[in-house]
């Protein structure tokens, strides 16, 4: 099981670490979710394979669950078989809902199956503002009438969906991937405009052609959808994690170490290995992933948070926790998640000399932080603040890590395979009670 059901634990951590080794990576947690609830879209048994040991997918097969499906999760074959019924519920409670937000994409492939939905708010992490204008606005475009009731999102569409041209504001992954999955059933043609191009849109759309989908246009900012009246249930692979491979990306040149990274794609890292070697790391390709080899202290790298393909929010606390040892000063400008920046005050407990002033941060580097005990805020912040004790004179304990389990399966484990001192413990001062 996963940390929850273990009560609030914290991370030790010893700075002074160099982390040297190798790690392999599983499928993305922000592809697994979204391809379960693809599974929806077809009665019979969907199987995706690489599904990373992390809370989410639990309670997002839980919620299958709820909704009808006979949902197998073999935490040691990395597999989910999720078995879909005929007859589908169609009401997400709050108590799964709110444990993460990407249960939110459940809407969409519900309208499109049942013609209605009853969604809970979602909660997820503590990242600033997420509204679902974008995901209301375009199911809205394809027919479907949307409510919010009592914390609920209400959504019906009797007579099914119309296919429609979809503008979104901005390429939001979530908005592009409820509006994605709903089309794929709908009557006629769909085109959603100003799509988010992220890598796992692209298995989103490779899993739904995989069930007889017809989408053209999958990883650029046009997609093209021909509703089918049918889908078919299919065997995907999930994309590799690329945030969990950036992360340890971050963390070899961090520590002034050599890391290689297995079943990661580069491809999908251009900007942030780019940003590494700019720092001074050497980056080399391998066979199924890369190395970061670092043997110098880092120079600092300006850095901003774009949709893909440009740097992601979720890698920006790992450039912020580097330059907080770098070489000079850096300025991070992020403009996905202003509350992103809450990591900035956890990273000054150690030391670090930070300045945030709306989407901007400047880091002025120092060659080494100095521990003390500080907080996940979210799953990412959690990683940095690890990674940051890593490279901080005396013990840092990082306490809410149930943030970590969300997003690193094993991730302590994985540290102390590369050399790390970190155990995990029972945690005092918890304010969480899970
Ligand atoms: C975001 C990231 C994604 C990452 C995920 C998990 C981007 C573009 N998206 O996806 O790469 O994997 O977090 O951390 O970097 N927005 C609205 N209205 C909406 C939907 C979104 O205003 O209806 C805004 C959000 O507040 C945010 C931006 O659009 O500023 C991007 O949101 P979106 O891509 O939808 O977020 P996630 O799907 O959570």
């Amino acid at each position: 099981m996963v940390s929850r059901a273990r009560g609030p634990e914290r991370f030790r951590v010893v700075g002074g670490a160099r982390l040297a080794g190798e790690v392999r990576v599983t499928g993305a947690k922000n592809s697994v979710l979204k391809t379960m609830a693809a599974a929806l879209l077809a009665q019979g048994r969907t199987t995706l394979t690489g599904v990373p040991r992390i809370y989410d997918t639990e309670v997002m097969s839980e919620l299958l669950r709820r909704l009808g499906c006979d949902v197998t999760y073999d935490q040691q074959a990395a597999t989910v078989v999720v078995d879909v019924p005929e007859v589908l519920g169609h009401k997400a409670d709050y108590d799964l809902v709110r444990r993460i937000r990407a249960s939110i994409c459940v809407l969409g492939p519900l309208i499109a199956r049942c013609g209605q939905a009853e969604v809970a708010m979602p909660g997820g992490d503590q990242i600033g503002s997420r509204p679902l204008d974008f995901h209301i606005a375009g199911l809205s475009k394809l027919g479907a009438s949307l409510d919010s009731e009592h914390g609920f999102i209400v959504a019906s569409a009797p007579d099914g969906l119309t296919g429609a041209t979809v503008w979104l504001d901005f390429p939001s992954v979530g908005a592009t991937e409820n509006v994605l999955m709903s089309a794929v059933l709908a009557r006629g043609t769909t085109v959603i405009d100003n799509a988010a191009r992220e890598p796992e849109i692209v298995d989103l759309v490779q899993m739904l052609q995989q069930m007889g989908a017809k989408i053209d246009g999958g990883g650029t900012s046009t997609l093209t959808i021909e509703g089918v009246d049918r889908l078919s249930p299919t065997t995907h692979a999930i994309v590799p994690d690329r945030i969990v491979a950036g992360t340890w990306a971050f963390a070899a040149a961090m520590t002034r170490g050599d890391v290689t990274v297995h079943n990661a794609r580069p491809e999908h890292l251009e900007i942030a290995l780019d940003k590494l070697a700019n720092a001074g790391a050497e980056v080399h390709g391998v066979e199924d992933g890369f190395r970061v080899v670092m043997d110098r202290r880092p120079s600092a790298v300006d850095a901003v948070t774009l949709p893909y393909p440009g740097l992601a929010t979720d890698l920006q606390p790992l450039v912020m926790a580097l330059n907080a040892v770098a070489d000079g000063a850096a300025m991070i400008t992020e403009n996905i998640f202003e509350g992103r920046f809450v990591f900035a005050n956890e990273l000054v407990r150690l030391g670090a000399h930070v300045r945030t002033d709306g989407h901007h941060a400047v880091v002025r580097g120092l060659p080494r932080l100095s521990g003390a005990p500080v907080r996940a805020s979210d799953i990412r912040a959690g990683a940095a603040l690890t990674l940051a004790g890593l490279v901080a004179e005396g013990v840092t304990y990082v306490s809410d890590i149930y943030h970590v389990d969300r997003g690193y399966p094993g991730f302590d484990e994985q540290l102390r395979e590369l050399g790390a001192d970190v155990s995990r413990e029972p945690d005092p001062d918890a304010a969480f009670e899970g």
